[in-house]
Formats: C-alpha cells, sequence, structure tokens
C-alpha cells in the first residue's frame, strides 16, 4: 500500500529574532502532529499566553502544551541542561507525561559550564564592540560542534563521559585564562564550580528523557502520513551566514537550518511560514537601519512591552523594513508570511514603512552587505494608520480599511500574501483570511 507522504512545515523568524514564534506555534499545533524544534538553544525565549498564564520557552517546542502532540529538540539544537531541568520544572507537566510527548535527539550537543564561562569571556574581550550575546553558551557550544570537540545528549550514558567532560572542560579553561580577564565571572549568578555540580545534577533528568535517533524518527513520521511543523529560533537577520555579521548568532535560522537540524531532505518541506511584527526589534548590538531614537522608538517598546524574553533587557525599536523583509522572505523561500503585534501599532496615527536605503544619494533596495554604513538611510512610505482596537476583529474581512491597506500594501512589496495576524499575545488573538 502506499502511504501518504507529508511533507514538513517550517515556520521561522524573518526579523532579528522575538518576532512571536512561541505564541504562533502554539496557535497552529492542533493541525499538526509533531512539533520540532530545529537550531538554537536557551538563547531563545518563546512566549506563550493561555487561560491567564504566560509561560516562556527555551529549549522546548511550543507545541508542549497540547497533548495531542509529540515535541522533539533535533540534532541542530544546543541544549544546557540546567536550564533545561528549570524549564521542565516550570511546566508542571508530569515527567510520566512529558516523557509520552517530548523526544530529544542523541545528536543535540551539550553546551557545558564552560562554554559559558568562554561566552562570557569572549564578551569581556570584546569591549564595546560585543555581539550582546545571551551569554548562554551558543557560540561556543557550537564552535566546538564544527571543531568536532563537542559532547553530545547520546553521549551521556557512555562509560568515557566524564572523561571526556573534564578534558574539554580543561582545554576550555585553558583559553579562557589565556584573556586574563580578572572579573569574577558567574553563571546564572553562581561561580563556576557550584554550576559545574548543578549542571551534573541536572544530567540526571536528560538522561532519563526519550533520547532518539530523531532523524530517524522525524522521516518515519512524514512517510507514515504525520504532519510535522519544524520550530526555529532567533531569526534571519541573526543568521551566522547571512545574518549582519558577526552580530548574529551561530547557527542557520534559515529554512535551511531545518533541514540540517532535524535531517530532512530539502524536498521534504512544505509550507514557509515566515512571522514578521509590523515594526522591528532588536536587542544585543549590530546594525538596524530603521531604528528610532526618538519618542517614536519608546512608544513602539513600551506599547509593544519590547523588554527580552531571556534576559529582560529593553529591545531597540524602529520602522518595519521592506528591504530587508524581501531579503528575508528570499533567503527561507516563505510561502506565507503571519504579521504579528498589529495590535501594537493601534494608537499610531501614521505608520512609516522603509521601501529602500540611499547611500550617498544612491538608491540602495536590497540588505546590503554594510548595513552598518552610518550614511546608509532608510526611505520611508507612510501609511495611514487604524487607531482602532482590533480584540473584536477575527477574520481579515472584518479589519478597518487602512489595517486592510497596510497588508497589502506590505504582500504587493514582498510578493508573499499575509496569512495570519496577530493582534495580541494570547492564543485567542489572532484574524485569519
Ligand atoms: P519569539 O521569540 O519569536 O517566540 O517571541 P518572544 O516571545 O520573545 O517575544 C514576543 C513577545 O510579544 C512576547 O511577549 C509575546 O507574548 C508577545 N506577543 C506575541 N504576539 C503578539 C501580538 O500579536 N501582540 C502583542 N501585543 N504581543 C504579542
Ligand atoms: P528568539 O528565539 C532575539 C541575539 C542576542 C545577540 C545575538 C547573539 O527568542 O527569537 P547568542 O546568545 O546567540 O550568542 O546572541 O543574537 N539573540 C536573540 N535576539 N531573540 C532571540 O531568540 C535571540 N537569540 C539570540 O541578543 O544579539
Ligand atoms: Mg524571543
Amino acid at each position: 500500500m502506499t502511504k501518504i507522504h507529508k511533507k514538513a512545515d517550517v515556520l521561522l523568524g524573518l526579523q532579528w529574532g522575538d518576532e512571536g514564534k512561541g505564541k504562533i506555534v502554539d496557535v497552529l499545533t492542533p493541525k499538526y502532529d509533531i512539533i520540532a524544534r530545529f537550531q538554537g538553544g536557551p538563547n531563545a525565549g518563546h512566549t506563550l499566553e493561555f487561560d491567564n498564564k504566560k509561560i516562556i520557552l527555551h529549549t522546548i517546542p511550543s507545541g508542549i502544551f497540547h497533548e495531542s502532540a509529540i515535541n522533539i529538540i533535533g540534532n541542530g539544537v544546543v541544549i544546557d541542561p540546567v536550564i533545561f531541568n528549570k524549564e521542565i520544572e516550570s511546566l508542571e507537566i508530569s515527567k510520566e507525561v512529558l516523557r509520552k510527548s517530548l523526544y530529544i535527539s542523541k545528536k543535540a550537543h551539550l553546551i557545558l559550564p564552560s562554554h559559558r564561562l568562554l561566552d562570557a569571556v569572549y564578551e569581556k574581550s570584546k569591549g564595546d564592540k560585543k555581539i550582546g550575546s545571551t551569554l548562554k553558551g551558543i557560540g561556543p557550544a557550537y564552535t566546538d560542534k564544527i571543531a568536532r570537540l563537542g559532547l553530545r545528549a547520546g553521549c551521556i550514558k557512555q562509560k568515557d563521559f566524564k572523561e571526556k567532560y573534564e578534558a574539554l572542560k580543561h582545554v576550555h579553561l585553558r583559553i579562557a585564562d589565556s584573556f586574563n580577564i580578572d572579573d569574577d565571572i558567574r553563571i546564572e549568578g553562581k561561580r563556576f564550580e557550584e554550576y559545574e555540580k548543578l549542571w551534573f545534577e541536572s544530567l540526571k533528568l536528560l538522561e532519563k528523557m526519550p533520547l532518539i535517533d530523531s532523524e530517524i524518527f522525524v522521516n518515519k513520521s512524514l512517510k507514515d502520513g504525520l504532519s510535522l511543523l519544524a520550530e526555529g529560533a532567533q531569526g534571519t537577520l541573526l543568521d551566522i551566514d547571512f545574518g549582519s555579521y558577526p552580530f548574529v548568532t551561530s547557527s542557520n535560522t534559515i529554512t535551511a537550518g531545518a533541514c540540517t537540524g532535524l535531517g530532512i531532505a530539502p524536498s521534504m518541506t512544505g509550507e514557509v511560514l515566515g512571522i514578521f511584527k509590523a515594526y522591528c526589534t532588536r536587542v544585543g548590538s549590530g546594525p538596524f537601519p530603521t531604528e528610532l531614537f526618538d519618542e517614536t522608538g519608546d512608544k513602539l517598546r513600551t506599547q509593544g512591552n519590547e523588554f527580552g524574553s531571556t534576559t529582560g533587557r529593553p529591545r531597540r525599536c524602529g520602522w518595519l523594513d521592506l528591504t530587508a523583509l524581501k531579503y528575508a522572505i528570499m533567503l527561507n523561500g516563505v510561502t506565507k508570511l503571519i504579521m504579528t503585534k498589529a495590535d501594537v501599532l493601534n494608537d499610531f496615527d501614521e505608520i512609516k514603512v522603509c521601501t529602500h536605503y540611499k547611500l550617498k544619494n544612491q538608491k540602495i533596495d536590497h540588505f546590503p552587505f554594510e548595513a552598518d554604513n552610518k550614511d546608509l538611510t532608510p526611505v520611508y512610505k507612510t501609511l495611514k494608520g487604524w487607531k482602532k482596537p482590533l480584540e473584536d476583529i477575527k477574520t481579515f474581512g472584518q479589519a478597518p480599511k487602512p489595517l486592510k491597506d497596510f497588508v497589502k500594501y506590505v504582500e504587493a512589496f514582498v510578493e508573499t500574501p499575509v496569512w495570519l495576524i496577530s493582534t495580541g499575545p494570547d492564543r485567542k488573538q489572532i484574524i485569519t483570511q
């Protein structure tokens, strides 16, 4: 009998992260059998709100609150057992239930305490050129993966695990020493030795979770006709290859990352759902052509509650950059767009969108290599604000005309349809076509 072979859909951020991926994955989970995170680690903070509860997930896929779905942490993810443990405890889901609904790839790499130490040392050594990393050890953990030195989740049960751990830790400590940084570096407020102790205690939980060959599970599931949504972390403009390097994260955040981060062949990907905010934010350093330093920027931050889910840092805010969005859509092959945080603009008379840049009288209509060039100025198109609350609007047809016009303008500019519009942090606040 021929089976119905399903393709994997991919959902990812098109800006600098925090587009609302967590919320949208939670909204879409009832349509899927499997939700699988494909890259990043605890640098991510994905917020879900329902039944007056607010939950922030870091490593665990955002489908975890729907009993019908299997959640997978893919091989492309990096895991800090301490953060993972804390996250599990905060879910208030029994371990028995979790072991049936949360699987982890044996090939996912571990973030060691000494990776976190190195992250802090590298950032301190950069002074005012720092990346603005979340300091979760992401860069050093991925560095070791590529250098073929890393430890993976599947190694925990091996006899020589402790030996390998010690060897790698000593390499890290020697590197850290060579930077001669005298500061007393703390990890999550703890001294290195204290964190290391907690790390080993936390491994016990990880060890008891189903550690699987997730690429085989994923492909078999698709072959059996199950539906899968791959959940991205960060955003396209933080991609290691195409983001504003070096102010990026250390993984491929684009659709291609879902292939390598889960073991899905490119020919097996289906819809690509790209999420963008109706404006732009960025947390950490690096170029941001449409950043606003005035009261409009402050208003976006206050109305949008733009403070980091992982670090609490205020997010930099600015107008929607359509040139950057078009670039992100191209890199990901986005088939459907999802616009979030439309409600944040409810109170604006005028809304601007950047259509291109100017560099010394020259028109630049693509996201440039030198996006940090101080002479690069965004050129805006001004659109009318809708000046209406959106809470009772459930379909696009009911939307106020200026919102419809805004969406139509974006769709025409980026040549991609907008499928959903999010109008608040709660699961129920969504406009469909
Ligand atoms: P993620 O990293 O992409 O999952 O996004 P974050 O969770 O870091 O940041 C998005 C923030 O906006 C969270 O606080 C969400 O609860 C919130 N949020 C998501 N969608 C909307 C929306 O449509 N409107 C408003 N006002 N907030 C939203
Ligand atoms: P989610 O999945 C926003 C940013 C950091 C820093 C740079 C490198 O919630 O959208 P790293 O810790 O990876 O070394 O930091 O990337 N960054 C994020 N910004 N959302 C995220 O994830 C981010 N993850 C990393 O602020 O500028
Ligand atoms: Mg986030």
